[in-house]
């Protein structure tokens, strides 16, 4: 096992990596302020995990309560979220209790959020069981539900007091959901750490057959590129916004196209080349760089052209992005690859024939 931490003063916490982690309930031992776990997950993951993790939290001498979710990113909403709220009630459960999410990224965000809000704030566990969110959204606390507006638009800043990242549940991940969790990773070498983009580009076959060495050091090596990141920028005044490469384009794919039929990672990737032809339009990086990152992508497997969608409507749901200021949309974009920027620059035609570029044209 290997642990990073997160260093933010009285909200610092470790993020564990390693296989068998499932098993360890020793390791929440001493962030628990009670003996007493409450655990969210959906109807797909706890046949697979929830009976070895109970177990092991029996062991420990852990009280379990569990609450089954439905399956999918349709459910990220308000209605599931207070399906949370209804069994921690009836669970009477406590402020001291902690609230567990195992888990991808949708039970992380909405688990997260119901742990901020219950009771003003109980204490929160991630146990991350995708690579999108071993290698990013369990780690940095934002937590959040969508709206048929736009994604993620309700939420909070609320970190966890530890992160569990078990390496073997990544084994029965379907093959389309780890190619669109290593969207995630390559944007950390595309935004800040050219020698890992090199490495991915080296070892992405490794990655693609699931080598457990190799899975340990791309997840580890994004955690400590988000760790830096969140402990540089807790949230989201400055640099943390580069971590957004390709989702302001990618949110309006996922919102636009109806939640759960585009994959994050994927809606990501077509809004990665969107902002690398744009980053090219402004003259910041060559072709050669769009072709560069182009060809990464096509060998993870994931879309690198958008769906059928109207520009008008892209350009309308993009206005709904956090980053949106003074009305003006401010994108993610490649000052170089291997270096993002935040600007404002680019103007709403320049922006539309970038998407035009890179869409499905039918
Ligand atoms: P997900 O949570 O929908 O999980 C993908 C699918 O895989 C689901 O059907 C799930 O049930 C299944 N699954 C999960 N683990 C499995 C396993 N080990 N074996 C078999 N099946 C498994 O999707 P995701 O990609 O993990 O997360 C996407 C979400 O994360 C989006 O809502 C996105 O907005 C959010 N996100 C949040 C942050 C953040 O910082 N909070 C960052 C990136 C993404
Ligand atoms: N996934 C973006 C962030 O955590 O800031």
């Amino acid at each position: 096992m290997e642990t990073l931490n997160v260093a933010l003063g009285e909200r610092t916490y470790s993020i564990h990596v390693g296989q068998g982690l499932l098993e360890q309930s020793e390791l929440l031992l001493p962030i628990l302020r009670q003996p007493k776990v409450a655990i969210v997950s959906n109807t797909s993951i706890a046949p697979l995990y929830l009976q070895r993790l109970v177990s092991s939290l029996k062991k420990a001498d852990i009280e379990t309560s569990t609450i089954i979710l439905p399956d999918g990113e349709c459910y990220k909403n308000w209605e599931t979220l207070n399906l949370i709220f209804d069994q921690l009630l009836a669970g009477h459960c406590e402020r001291s209790t902690t609230l567990m999410a195992l888990g991808g990224g949708v039970v992380g965000d909405i688990t997260g959020f119901a742990a901020a809000c219950y009771q003003r704030g109980m204490p929160f566990v991630q146990v991350p069981t995708t690579l999108l969110s071993q290698v990013d959204s369990s780690v940095g606390g934002k937590t959040a539900i969508n709206h048929p507006h736009g994604k993620n638009m309700i939420g909070a800043f609320y970190q966890p007091k530890l992160v569990l990242s078990d390496t073997d549940v990544l084994n029965t991940l379907p093959e389309r959901e780890l190619r669109s969790g290593l969207v995630e990773v390559i944007k950390y070498g595309l935004i800040r750490d050219l020698p890992f983009l090199v490495w991915l580009e080296d070892h992405l076959e490794r990655l693609l057959k699931r080598e457990p060495a190799a899975l340990e050091y791309a997840i580890l090596r994004s955690c400590q590129n988000k760790a830096d990141v969140v402990m540089a920028d807790e949230h989201e005044n400055g640099e943390r916004a580069l971590l957004n490469l390709g989702h302001t384009f990618g949110h309006a794919i996922e919102s636009g196209m109806g939640y759960g039929q585009w994959l994050h990672g994927e809606a990501v990737a077509v809004g990665t080349m969107m902002a690398a032809e744009l980053s090219q339009r402004l003259g910041w990086i060559s072709a050669s760089d769009v072709v560069r990152i182009k060809q990464l992508l096509e060998r993870v497997g994931v879309p690198v052209t958008g769906p059928a969608m109207a520009t008008e409507k892209y350009l309308q749901l993009m206005q709904n992005d956090k980053k949106v200021q003074d009305g003006r949309i401010r994108l993610v974009l490649f000052k170089q690859v291997g270096q993002a920027m935040l600007s404002a620059m680019a103007t709403p035609t320049e922006i539309a024939g970038a998407i035009e570029a890179n869409t499905r044209h039918v």
